[in-house]
Parts: C-alpha cells; structure tokens; sequence
C-alpha cells in the first residue's frame, strides 16, 4: 500500500507560504500565517472525515444537518508544531491533544523523546501528527511508531514543508499514513535543514532564532 502524498495548490495556501518563507516575518506574522496555512490545510485534510445525521432547530422550522461522527487525536511535536495544533483544536475543539516532545540531537541528528502526554489507552478514531518540519523524517517516523505501538492505527501526518529525503523516509517506514504538505523543497543542507524552507519553525515561532 503507497501512501499518499498531498501537495496543496491552493492560490492562498502559496501565497502565505511565500510570506512565511520570507527572513523578514516577524514570529507575531510566522505565528499567524502558521495558524492560517495550518486550518486551510487541515480543510484539505478532513475531506474524508465521517458525517452522521442530526437535526436542529432554527428560528423557523426543524432542518436535517450533519455533525462529525469521529473522534479527533491531535499530536503537535513540540515545540514547532504547537502553534498548528492551536489552529486545529480552534477548529475542532472536541478534539484530544497529546503532546510529543522530542528533539533532533544535533550530532547525531536523531530524535530524543523528552515528553509524552499520551493517556494510557486510545479512545478516538483518527490521529494527526503535525509539526511543521519534514527534514529527515526521523521526528515524524517516530512519533508514528509512538502512536501505533500505542494502539492507533488510522494516522495522517500533516506539514508545511518537506524535503524529499523525508518524504522518502516517511513512505518508506510508514506506508499507511497520508502526508499534507504546503510544499516539498529541493533538498536538505549539511546540517539537514530544509533547503530553501524557512530556518527553524520553532525558533522562527518562539523569538529564539539566534540571526
Ligand atoms: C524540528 C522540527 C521537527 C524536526 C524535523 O524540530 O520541528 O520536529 O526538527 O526534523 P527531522 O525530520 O529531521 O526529524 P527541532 O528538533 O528543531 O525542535 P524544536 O521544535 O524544539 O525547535
Ligand atoms: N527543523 C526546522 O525547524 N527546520 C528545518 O529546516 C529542518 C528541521
């Protein structure tokens, strides 16, 4: 089974990306346009998302609607994907959310898991990982083997950006899982950042970035 890889095209989605990109966004503007990028993506994203029937009451008669009949896991990979996972859960507040902490060594350029909000048995239908970041795929990769040897196996991953080595990875270890994306760049540098991409999502979210 391949997994899917979707590449947004939508006018809007490229042109916020185009601003977030830019060294000259202020974290105030990153964190927006993340928050923005982020909800028209999921949109893209939910496509699938089960209905079931329900009825309301308006002002003037009784109207047959539809609600949402899945329950939601959010997983943000700290500390960059927090500002994704706000916009979802301002979109599906029903939604649960498990904090991820890892981070990338920075010689051995694997990930280290420093915290895991996970309760102890899953009760929801559908998972999502985000983080803005797809370098080498070793975050996502193993934030997916956290989720599934914890029970959950209807997964997607959503980014902004990629490189193509961790678009690679990622449909290499985890074939079932559908990857979102704004954009696939050209490639990684030596220090495995994201070429051209857009520096350090968390460092570019939080005011740390050291230029
Ligand atoms: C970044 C990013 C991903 C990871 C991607 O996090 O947010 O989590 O790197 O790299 P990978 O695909 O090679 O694993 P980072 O380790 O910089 O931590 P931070 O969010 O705390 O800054
Ligand atoms: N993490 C980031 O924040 N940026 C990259 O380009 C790669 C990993």
């Amino acid at each position: 089974m391949m997994p899917s890889v979707h590449v947004s095209r939508h006018p809007l989605v490229l042109h916020k990306l185009a601003l977030l990109r830019s060294r000259t966004t202020e974290p105030i503007t990153f964190r927006r346009l993340v928050h923005e990028i982020t909800q028209l993506l999921f949109y893209e994203l939910t496509h699938d998302l089960k209905l079931e029937p329900v009825t309301v009451q308006t002002p003037l008669a009784e109207c047959a609607g539809s609600q949402i009949a899945e329950k939601i896991g959010l997983m943000p990979i700290l500390r960059a994907g927090l500002g994704m996972a706000e916009a979802i859960h301002d979109m599906i507040p029903s939604a649960q959310v498990w904090h991820l902490g890892l981070y990338r060594d920075h010689e051995t350029l694997q990930p280290v898991t420093y915290y895991n909000k996970l309760p102890p048995e899953p009760s929801v239908q559908v998972a999502l990982i985000v983080d803005p970041m797809l370098a080498t795929g070793g975050s996502a990769i193993a934030a997916v083997d956290i989720l599934k040897r914890w029970g959950l196996h209807r997964l997607k991953f959503l980014g902004l950006i990629a490189a193509p080595e961790g678009v690679e990875a990622l449909r290499a270890a985890h074939p079932d899982v559908p990857i979102y994306l704004a954009a696939i760049d050209s490639h990684l540098d030596e220090r495995k950042y994201i070429v051209p991409g857009l520096g350090d999502a968390g460092d570019r979210q939080f005011g740390t970035s050291k230029i």
